[in-house]
């Protein structure tokens, strides 16, 4: 299996506030969770090459909505889902209120939902909101995957203990480092999630 495969496309498929107005699920799927400007968008636009399919923004809570994107690759067709960021606190109450079952239903409802990749950002290391995500996705048997991001904003001798630090607040579970300012981890992420979706790259 190649590390990363070829995209021949990727598009965005549509948006909702409600897991039940998303197309019905006909592709392996992999979702996106993390808190706000934690880099989920950027994550996925640097995994398809893409410099903004899934919208950023240096401002906290960009992404308020499940957001679908499909990617036909060279051994199959991947559905990504980019959840909205959660624990930003300047989003409305009601917003934020709605955002924890918006996301809760998605993770429960998506029978074609493969594995849910947590990201979180590498010098904070892993956040109470994290931890209840991470013990959500084990309740309900969901196969998680911790990405730490922005490994770029560390020097190289401080990656390395970063990581080891997120793994161990993460009881032991995967952890990789990502970059999307300079793609590093890019390869070694593609594998695990085709790995967990079933594509042979
Ligand atoms: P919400 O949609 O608000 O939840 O945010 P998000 O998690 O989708 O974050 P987004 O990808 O929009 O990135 C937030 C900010 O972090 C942007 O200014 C990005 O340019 C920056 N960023 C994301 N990933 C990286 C990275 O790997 N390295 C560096 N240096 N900056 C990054
Ligand atoms: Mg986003």
């Amino acid at each position: 299996m190649n590390a990363k495969p070829t995209v021949h496309r990727a598009s965005f498929v549509a948006s909702a506030t409600d897991v039940l107005d998303l197309p019905a699920p006909v592709f392996a799927e992999v979702a996106f969770a993390g808190k706000s400007n934690v880099g989920k968008s950027s994550l996925i636009n640097a995994l398809l090459g893409r410099r903004n399919l899934a919208h950023t923004s240096s401002t906290p809570g960009r992404t308020r909505l499940l957001n679908l994107f499909r990617a036909e690759l060279e051994g199959g067709t991947l559905d990504i889902v980019d959840l909205p960021g959660y624990g930003y606190a300047k989003v409305s109450k009601a917003e934020r209120r709605a955002w924890g079952p918006m996301i809760e239903a998605f993770l429960q409802k998506r029978p074609g939902l493969r594995c849910v990749i947590v990201i979180v950002d590498l010098r904070r290391g892993v956040q109470d909101e994290d931890r209840q995500l991470l013990e959500f996705l084990a309740e309900i048997g969901r196969d998680a995957l911790i990405v730490a991001t922005k490994t770029d904003k560390l020097s190289h001798s401080q990656v390395w203990p970063a990581l080891q630090q997120v793994k161990r607040q993460a009881g032991g579970a995967i952890v990789l480092g990502f970059s999307a300012e300079t793609n590093a981890g890019r390869d070694e992420l593609w594998r695990a999630i085709l790995e967990r979706a079933g594509i042979s790259g």
